[in-house]
């Protein structure tokens, strides 16, 4: 098994606070650099950089917390970002990230399922990359990466929480033109998105879940030629006055491979 060491510029802190370094497996610890990258990048042009001050976020999954934190460090951010995240070794690398970086006042993370937590706090922003991996069950290599049969399942939970602004990463291959259609039944409208190619990675090319994909494609519900991918992270936005709804443009984008 591959073994990935999810170490910063500098050692990681342990739990007791001495300097190492320590390893996890990617079925542990979610690790896709390049998506996280996208990630973040999307993080700070369309929330950190466009939130009003002092606002509160809520975060689906913070994985090992490098996107947000590398955006809070490029950004005057000034609100609080509160992250849920269900692998305790997950979350204990991104405690030891937000604890180095001294973001501690700023981020705020439990270790435990979002939708057991995130009504205490009263937020009109939510923000995630959340599990998409499509699968007939969640025997895959990372269980918590299981989006369901079609993939969409958790992404379409998140749009019924009820923020007014949530920003999620949507992926061409896990049936986007019905969660982009139960945006709108919800009342959001899409306010802005950016667009990268993504190579099928380590997750999405485990045999049982790329001949899922393949499935999935014939049904309409997954798009992507023989070499990448799309991924969209998307703004999506309730009751807006006199913003442009971007949806039409986005299921083009999409669905173009
Ligand atoms: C695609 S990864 C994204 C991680 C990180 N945000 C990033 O982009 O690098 C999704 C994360 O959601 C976590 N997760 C899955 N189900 C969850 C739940 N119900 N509550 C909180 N976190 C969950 C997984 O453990 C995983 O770390």
């Amino acid at each position: 098994m591959n073994t990935v060491k999810l170490n910063s510029p500098k050692p990681s802190l342990s739990r007791t606070g001495s300097p190492e370094l320590k390893s996890y497996s990617p079925d542990d610890v979610f690790f896709c650099p390049e998506e996280s990258q996208f990630y973040s990048q999307c993080l700070e042009k369309m929330i950190f950089n466009r939130c009003e001050p002092f606002e509160q976020v809520i975060e689906f999954g913070t994985g090992d917390g490098t996107p947000v934190i590398s955006g809070l460090l490029k950004t005057r951010f000034a609100g609080t970002i509160y992250g849920y995240e269900l692998s305790s070794s997950a979350y204990a690398v991104a405690q030891n990230r937000i604890k180095q970086y001294q973001l501690s006042d700023k981020y705020k993370i439990h270790n435990q399922c979002f939708f057991e937590g995130y009504e205490s706090i009263n937020a009109n922003y939510l923000i995630a990359n959340p599990p998409y991996i499509p699968s007939p069950d969640d025997s895959i290599y990372m269980p918590a990466l299981h989006g369901g049969i079609d993939g969409a399942t958790i992404t379409n939970k998140l749009l019924s929480v009820g923020c007014q602004t949530v920003l999620l990463m949507v992926s061409a291959y896990s049936n986007p033109v019905e969660t982009i259609q139960h945006a709108i039944d919800e009342g959001y409208s899409v306010i802005d998105f950016m667009v990268t190619p993504l190579q099928f990675g380590y997750y999405s090319s485990e045999p049982k879940v790329r001949d899922w994909i393949t499935k999935l494609r014939e049904e309409k519900k997954a798009f992507y030629s023989s070499n990448i991918y799309f991924l969209a992270g998307v703004l999506f936005q309730r009751k807006t006055v006199g913003k442009t709804d971007l949806s039409s443009e986005l299921i083009k984008v999409i669905t173009a491979l």
